[in-house]
């Protein structure tokens, strides 16, 4: 983990929302939704298409602002050890190392322990191979292994992720899967989002369920899937609900 200045060497979680929504165009979009992430469980973000998965990640990220409500992180700057990788990930016109390294160069770091990070989230996420390419002429997978790369380079204690795998082939899915896993066990808190149910039973600890802007369900991932409570989540299960 990033060291912390001074005496803060607490968690940066649990993560708190109160009573968070996003209005958009007098269109209630998100909420209210209430909160609490902890460290630990992966926890997976389940909904169909337009829920509101990307909204409320986006708020926890603290990218986007919620239009009421509160989002507290347990210390202040937790924004600096958490961390975010989207859908299409977003990369610089540079190589691969030198992507990572920006990041790194952004938390103020020695060019000494920027390198020996540089090495450890290539490896981590196997593309030290790839380090002298440009990050643009990379495959898809290969972008999104980076964009795991990056985001775990600054060892965060939360990773958000938006459907990392959407536009991944079933290879290039179980490979960042696995990186997934990994980095979850190297200490660093899951939050990711799908709409894949087979992805959440493979990947989760527990799940949320999200449907039209609202949390209709919170369940260890067993217990949601064998016996889940809502009607939504009944229909979404059997593939009868196609959208938000
Ligand atoms: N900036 C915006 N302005 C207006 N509407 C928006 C905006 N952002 C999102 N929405 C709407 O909010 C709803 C939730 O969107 P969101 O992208 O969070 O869904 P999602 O669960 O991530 O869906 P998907 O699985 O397709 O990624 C959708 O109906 C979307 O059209
Ligand atoms: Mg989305």
């Amino acid at each position: 983990m990033m060291k912390k200045p001074g005496n803060q060497n607490r968690s940066i979680l649990p993560l708190t929302l109160q009573d968070v929504s996003y209005e958009k165009n007098h269109s209630l979009l998100l909420g209210k939704v209430n909160l609490i992430l902890e460290s630990g469980p992966r926890t997976i973000i389940l909904g169909p298409n337009g829920a509101g998965k990307s909204l409320l990640m986006r708020i926890c990220h603290g990218i986007l602002e919620p239009t009421a409500g509160t989002v507290d992180w347990s210390i202040p700057n937790a924004i600096r050890y958490q961390s975010m990788v989207f859908q299409r990930p977003m990369l610089l016109q540079r190589n691969v190392a030198a992507n990572i390294d920006y990041v790194l160069r952004l938390r103020s770091m020695q060019k000494k322990e920027r390198r020996l990070r540089t090495i450890e989230a290539m490896e981590m996420t196997g593309i030290t191979y790839l380090k002298n390419t440009q990050a643009y002429s990379l495959s898809a997978g290969e972008q999104q292994r980076l964009a795991l790369a990056r985001a775990w380079a600054t060892k965060p204690e939360a990773m958000f992720l938006d459907e990392p795998t959407a536009n991944l082939d079933p290879t290039a899915t179980h490979e960042v899967e696995n990186i997934i896993l990994d980095i979850h066990k190297s200490g660093t808190k899951i939050i990711m989002s799908t709409h894949d149910m087979a992805q959440a039973q493979r990947i989760a600890t527990e799940v949320i369920f999200l449907h039209k802007g609202n949390i209709l369900e919170r369940a260890p991932v067993k217990m949601f899937f064998q016996n889940p409570v809502s009607l939504e989540a009944k229909q979404f299960l059997q593939g009868k609900l196609l959208w938000g």
